[in-house]
């Protein structure tokens, strides 16, 4: 079977994470966009480049790192067909996905233990989008227009 496809990003407080992710998550093939090093850059650059590699259908998600998660998100969601789940739980990671159908998870490496992020990035793979939630999504769908 052929592994899942999903992109992986950081900026500089999340490369540790990023690469936990990487070498555990041994049944997806990732799309490393960087950071490689904990030198400072922007995380706006890092999560257009991952985004842009789901909406042109490269792989089918992606996950995003920063210091706290938040910025990454922020980030993410100004790109339309985008919807980028900022998540701190097991139980909001999951939602994200039954609920949201959140194409991208964005977690913080300064705020998260290790085992935590990949129980979380697990539920967030695991999670089947409940197709009542559509009517929202298409909403949300128009407030991009
Ligand atoms: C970088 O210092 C930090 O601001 C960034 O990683 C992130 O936490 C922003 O939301």
């Amino acid at each position: 079977m052929s592994k899942l496809k999903l992109a992986i990003a950081s900026d500089h407080a999340g490369t540790n994470l990023k690469s936990y992710l990487i070498s555990e998550l041994k049944e997806v093939e990732f799309t490393d966009f960087g950071t490689q090093s904990t030198e400072s850059v922007d995380y706006p650059d890092y999560a257009a480049k991952a985004c842009q590699s789901v909406l042109e259908g490269k792989v089918e998600r992606a996950i995003l790192v920063c210091g706290t998660g938040i910025g990454m998100s922020i980030a993410a969601n100004k790109i339309p067909g985008i919807r980028a789940a900022h998540v701190e739980s097991v139980f909001t990671a999951q939602l994200s996905g039954e609920h949201n159908l959140a194409n991208v998870l964005c977690l913080g490496e300064r705020v998260t233990g290790t085992g935590h992020a990949l129980m979380m990035v697990r539920a967030w793979l695991n999670s089947k989008f409940e197709s009542r939630h559509q009517k929202r999504l298409d909403k949300i769908t128009a407030l991009e227009k």
